[in-house]
């Protein structure tokens, strides 16, 4: 093993994981009014609907298809009697139509961003930066997936990165497991982690913001102030 593969197996996820804790705890000590989704909906609304739903249910599924493949290890199937066979087909059909609904999402609100004159010119460095690695970390994810898992590959990456993460959450990686990867994971996994590094700087800070107390917060009544004409 070389340096390099040293440096980003074992040292680059650690300094953009802890720029992610300190990030947040510093964001949240120093800009609390600045917290926000910064959404653009005033700004334009019908294309942002649909761009904004593909992605935002798109990555929601796609999240749920990580915890599945990469956090929940492989021998915990093999105990509740899924066959790999039985994982293989979630994977390419449910996991590739979440993929899709991500990448579609994603590319339409670039789109978006780059076509409407007034809202390209009122984005900053932040929303373009946040934005551009999205896009790149969810386009190569979902290359990974057509690419070597519904296509057969040899590869498998729940022997592999799946058992390096959990590795790297429980301080104890073993770097040897990535060295192997296909380029195209390693790719994937690198901007992932660029991701979490810049998180806490960008408008991605709105994931830990979800209004859940709505769903069951007490109704507002609006009365007119106007006399009501008998
Ligand atoms: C370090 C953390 C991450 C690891 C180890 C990882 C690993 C993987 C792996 C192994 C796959 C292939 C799944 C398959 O073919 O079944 C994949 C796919 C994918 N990843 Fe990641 N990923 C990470 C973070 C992310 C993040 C932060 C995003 C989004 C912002 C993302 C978006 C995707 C997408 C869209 C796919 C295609 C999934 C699909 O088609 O269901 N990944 N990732």
């Amino acid at each position: 093993m070389t340096g390099l593969d040293q440096f980003l197996w074992l040292i680059y996820p650690y300094i953009m994981l802890t720029l992610f804790v300190v990030g947040h705890i510093y964001r949240y000590n120093t800009d609390q009014f600045g917290w926000s989704a910064k959404s653009s909906e005033f700004l334009e609304k019908r294309n942002l609907k649909w761009a904004s739903l593909l992605f935002h249910w798109g990555i929601i599924f796609v999240f749920f298809g990580h915890v599945a493949g990469v956090l929940v290890p492989k021998g915990f199937y093999e105990v509740i009697g899924v066959t790999d066979e039985m994982y293989h087909f979630g994977a390419v059909w449910i996991g590739g139509a979440a993929g899709l609904m991500a990448v579609a999402g994603i590319l339409l609100l670039f789109i978006r961003r780059v076509t409407f004159r007034r809202l390209s010119i009122h984005s900053s460095t932040s929303d373009w930066i946040t934005l551009i690695l999205l896009a790149f970390v969810i386009v190569t994810g979902f290359t990974n997936t057509v690419g070597y898992t519904a296509s057969g590959g040899e590869f498998d990456y729940r022997d592999s990165i799946g058992p390096w993460f959990r590795g790297i959450l429980s301080f104890n990686p073993d770097a040897e497991l990535m060295v192997g990867a296909p380029i195209g994971f390693q790719i994937h996994i690198l901007g992932a982690f660029l991701l979490f590094g810049i998180w806490p700087f960008t408008r991605l800070v709105h994931v830990w913001s979800v209004p859940l107390t709505y769903l069951n917060r007490r109704y507002l009544v609006y009365r007119s102030m106007r006399p009501k004409k008998i």
